[in-house]
């Protein structure tokens, strides 16, 4: 339940990014030993990826609130259990590592939020031009091969879960791997850093050309790591004060990983100014629309676009929103309109007239991202919004109830 707030004042530490965790996590399947992860969001995806990792037989506990341990005592049974596998996309990245390290991989198909197709052909034929042969069921997905062999892949797309899945099957590939228009987001750059230090040898870190020179199976060693810190609960902070009103500090956000958002934000008539160790943002006028485009990074990420949204429905003007990545990534738009929104949609683009003011209402959440941007929206709504079917925001948000309301926001769960 959330009722109109704001201003917005004090700090908010903003915690470590899903989109990276769940990959760090499944690279521990490549070699045996104690990993330590540090800076772990306290989110459901994260419970269900040791779910999943239990199962294929790496043993997670906590060993304080954001660390957690891992064990891979070698004895890795290389086929996700049916039941374990449905609900994340994130899944899919245990088929890279159980494949080059153990020849073989069962892996279900994965789940994820629902943006229309999602399809997963960029990941298949990589694999197969490694050498794998690749059986997609009905059910789940076979992928087998002896000896991974080094390649180069030219992905059609950038694609963030296709780049990440080849490059750790290609850590015990034999020969050289390129991986030619990789994503180049900091999630992947986190996986890439993190392989480094287990002992990979990775060029071309955050550029669109990865160059994996193959080490020899099982001769990586086991690792310590912070996880990146997430850039998008950072810019959902930033999104609450900015419809809200307020000054506040996003401590641990790096703002060299949003810069293209963080201009959308300064149009938009937000002050954001760099600190030392994180943020300080101020908004103190009614918001601007802008137009923008998703893109993959370093352009607007698909994932600020429902906060984006939130911030144009209260802004002066018309605006407009175009995703280049997920044409479907529009759901949420109804619920929107629920509160009192006006906005229109064409094809994949969206134009939204700011009114003055949202109108409390009962809305649901169809995504992870959406939610958080619902959220954001019952800032600056009349009277009370709930907010239904939250346990999408659980996924990704650590603890957001808490650290909106320590800034002065009326949001509880009830
Ligand atoms: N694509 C293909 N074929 C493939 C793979 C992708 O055509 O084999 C297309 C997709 O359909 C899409 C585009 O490529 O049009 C980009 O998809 P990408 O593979 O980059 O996305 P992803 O790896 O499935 C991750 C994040 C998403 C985030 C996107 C884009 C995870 C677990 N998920 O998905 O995060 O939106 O990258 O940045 O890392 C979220 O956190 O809420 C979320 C949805």
């Amino acid at each position: 339940m959330v009722r109109r707030s704001g201003p917005l004042s004090g700090s908010v530490n903003v915690p470590g990014a899903k989109n990276s965790v769940l990959k760090l996590m499944a690279a521990t399947l490549l070699a045996e030993g104690e990993y330590v992860l540090t800076n772990v969001p306290a989110i459901t995806d994260v419970q269900k990826m040791s779910e999943t990792l239990n199962a294929l037989g790496v043993t997670t506990d906590w060993l304080g609130p954001h660390e957690l341990h891992l064990t891979n005592t070698g004895n890795i049974t290389p086929e996700v259990p049916f039941e374990k596998f449905d609900k994340m996309r994130a899944s899919l990245n245990v088929l890279g590592p159980l494949l080059t390290h153990y020849g073989s991989a069962r892996i279900n198909w994965p789940g994820g939020d629902d943006f229309g197709d999602r399809p997963i052909n960029l990941h298949v034929e990589g694999l197969q031009r490694m050498g794998a042969t690749v059986d997609e069921g009905l059910l789940d997905i076979y992928a087998h091969a002896e000896q991974l062999k080094g390649t180069t892949i030219e992905l059609e797309i950038p694609s963030v879960g296709a780049t990440e899945n080849l490059v750790t099957a290609a850590v015990y590939a034999k020969g050289v791997t390129v991986i030619d228009n990789a994503a180049r987001e900091p999630e992947v750059q986190d996986l890439c850093n993190m392989l480094v230090a287990m002992g990979a040898d990775i060029e071309g870190i955050g550029t669109s050309r990865l160059v994996v020179h193959g080490v020899k199976k099982g001769s990586l060693r086991s690792t310590r790591h912070a996880v990146i810190v997430d850039r998008v609960q950072a810019a959902t902070y930033m999104a609450a004060v900015a419809v809200a009103g307020g000054d506040i500090m996003v401590r641990g956000a790096r703002t060299e990983h949003m810069e293209e958002l963080l201009n959308c934000y300064a149009r938009m008539g937000v002050a954001v100014t760099p600190q030392r160790d994180g943020v300080r943002v101020t908004s103190h006028e009614r918001l601007r629309a802008i137009d923008f485009i998703t893109e993959p990074y370093p352009g607007i990420a698909t994932d600020y676009k429902p906060l984006l949204v939130a911030m144009l429905c209260i802004s002066r003007g018309e605006g407009s929103v175009t995703e280049t990545l997920f044409p479907g990534r529009f759901k949420y738009i109804e619920e929107f309109r629920r509160l009192g929104a006006s906005i229109a949609i064409y094809g994949n683009k969206a134009t939204v007239r700011g009114v003055y003011e949202l109108i409390g209402s009962e809305v649901k959440v169809p995504d992870i991202r959406a939610g958080a941007a619902l959220v954001v929206a019952g800032l600056v709504a009349s009277g009370e919004t709930t907010i239904s079917d939250i346990f999408h925001i659980d996924r990704g948000y650590d603890d957001l109830v808490g650290r909106l309301s320590a800034l002065g926001a009326d949001v509880r769960r009830v």
